[in-house]
């Protein structure tokens, strides 16, 4: 069983130690291995912009370099840093297209906005027709 709650709350966690003095917006996340570990991780920004780090992306990475490979779920958030998290923060492209290297279909995306509320996806539902190598073998 998921413990959502529990993901929720460490990627509020982790979303304390943003670093986005470019876009002042402020992300957390909290990835699950399917053995029950959490690695969190936040936005790391950088003033030629381009190097900046999705929180998403800086979690599975951190989880990835510690040898976890099978994942179980990912709990985000993200706001303007001066105030909670009360709308959904969608990934973006590039995180989604990183959590299908790594992910099922049955990857669960746990979107949480303040107030306990949090939206529930499959990453099939938020990355349908995803590119497969495999699949051309
Ligand atoms: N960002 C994330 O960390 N995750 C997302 O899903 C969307 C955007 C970050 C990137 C950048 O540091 C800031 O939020 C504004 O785009």
């Amino acid at each position: 069983m998921i413990d959502r709650e529990e993901l929720c709350r460490e990627a509020l966690k982790a979303r304390k130690n943003a670093y986005c003095p470019y876009s002042h917006f402020a992300t957390g996340a909290a990835l699950l291995t399917k053995d029950g570990r959490i690695y969190t991780g936040c936005n790391v920004e950088n003033n030629a912009y381009g190097p900046s780090n999705c929180a998403e992306r800086t979690a599975f990475f951190k989880a990835v370099s510690e040898g976890e490979r099978e994942f179980a779920a990912i709990a985000i958030c993200g706001a303007m840093e001066d105030r909670e998290p009360e709308e959904v923060c969608p990934p973006c492209g590039v995180c989604r297209q990183v959590m299908s290297e790594f992910c099922g279909g049955d990857f669960e995306v746990i979107l949480y906005a303040s107030e306990g509320r949090m939206e529930v996806y499959t990453l099939d539902q938020i990355l349908p027709l995803r590119f497969d190598l495999d699949s051309f073998h």
